[in-house]
């Protein structure tokens, strides 16, 4: 990781994002320069259950956070007294994992004598764009879409962030997550997911393409992943009910065909709706972020679509996409450089925050 340059005392934000199963914590500088960016994650203790269990995340998070938060410190080569916030993530998440996190923050910030920052996560995923090397111009469309969210934002400026459509029902990668559970791939299911379908045929089953033409700009996967099990109980030679122990044997040709043809109707999903929201809202850049983000045929499919549209399609690094601490101090800067901090009564919201939780 890079050092701090000479004389950035108070210019360097310590992140902390505990909203689901990674604990991070890192250290960026003037939001942009990501100076450490630490994340002990979870996955192995939620893979036996195949999903995130919220008791597991919140104990794990209080097990793993006083060491990762110095191994930031350390990897970034700063002391406390170096620091010009502490940022937390605060809204939206797991509940317990968050109260973790945020009371954390709040003694790290008490005991250091440093403001506090607290971060949406879901503007802190529309936002990491900033920590790369090809920034957008402002106003931009980003869509986050994650295993918790699907959600289209108008970004007007690092502090105006309005929301144009969201998921109705499952998010995009929550769906993946079930999709590949009652296919027996394991959890996560979209690295596997990512991985089988590549060079398998997209149209092998044509599935469902939620709200594809309705007016909306909000999106619909619960249907998606109902066809996905209907087609397979329909074509299963099984015999006798099925269960999570007792699966249908597809062949594996078969299988990736059909994972393909899954994945090519979420992605086609997500280009249409986020294409017609950039022409619809007059906006000529697109930035994509979340965890879903690094799959590579969505990358391959938005930008495609984009050039033929005349729209500027963006990812962050694969590493800036998934969740991470780095995002949350970059997101933070811009509040702590009007001076908007939080108070020791800070209270996390497991829903998107409006106001008052
Ligand atoms: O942003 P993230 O790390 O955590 C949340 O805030 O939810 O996103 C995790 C989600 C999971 O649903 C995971 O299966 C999905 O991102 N994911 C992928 C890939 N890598 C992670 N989905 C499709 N293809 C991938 N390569
Ligand atoms: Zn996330």
């Amino acid at each position: 990781m890079r050092k701090p340059a000479h004389g950035t005392r108070g210019l360097l934000i310590l992140g902390i994002e505990t909203s689901c199963d990674e604990t991070a914590a890192a250290v960026v500088e003037k939001g942009r320069r990501v100076l450490s960016s630490v994340i002990a994650s979870q996955v192995a203790d939620h893979r036996p259950y195949g999903g995130v269990v919220p008791e597991i995340a919140g104990r794990k998070h209080l097990e793993n956070l006083v060491s990762v938060v110095q191994s930031a410190l350390d990897e970034a080569g700063v002391t406390p007294a170096d620091l010009g916030a502490v940022a937390v993530t605060s809204s939206p998440g797991l509940m317990g994992a968050l109260l973790v996190g945020t009371s954390f923050g709040k003694a790290l910030a008490m005991g250091w004598g440093v403001p506090l920052v607290e971060v949406n996560h879901l503007h802190a995923h529309a936002l990491a764009i900033n920590l790369g090397a090809r920034r957008p111009r402002l106003p931009f469309l980003a869509l986050v879409v994650s295993g918790g969210h699907t959600t289209l934002f108008r970004v007007s400026s690092a502090l105006d962030l309005a929301i144009l459509g969201q998921t109705r029902d499952d998010a995009a990668g929550e769906c993946i997550d079930k999709v590949a559970k009652f296919l027996g791939l394991g959890y996560p299911g979209g690295p596997e997911i990512d991985r089988l379908a590549a060079g398998a045929n997209p149209r092998a089953v044509r599935f469902t393409r939620g709200l594809a033409h309705a007016a909306t700009l909000d999106f619909s996967f619960s249907g998606l992943k109902t066809a996905v099990v209907n087609h397979v109980l329909g074509t299963s030679r099984l015999d006798g009910p099925l269960n999570h122990q007792r699966m249908p044997s597809i062949p594996d040709g078969e299988l990736r065909d059909l994972v393909a043809s899954f994945l090519e109707a979420v992605v086609d999903t997500l280009v249409d709706k986020t294409l017609r929201a950039a022409r619809e809202h007059g906006l000529s850049t697109v930035v994509v972020s979340g965890g879903v983000a690094a799959n590579m045929r969505l990358r391959e499919k938005m930008t495609a679509a984009g050039k033929a549209a005349g729209v500027r399609v963006l990812f962050p690094g694969r590493e800036l996409c998934t969740d991470n601490a780095a995002m949350i101090a970059g997101a933070a800067w811009h509040q702590a450089r009007i001076g908007r901090f939080a108070g020791l009564d800070l209270r996390p919201c497991a829903k998107m925050k409006t106001g008052a939780c």
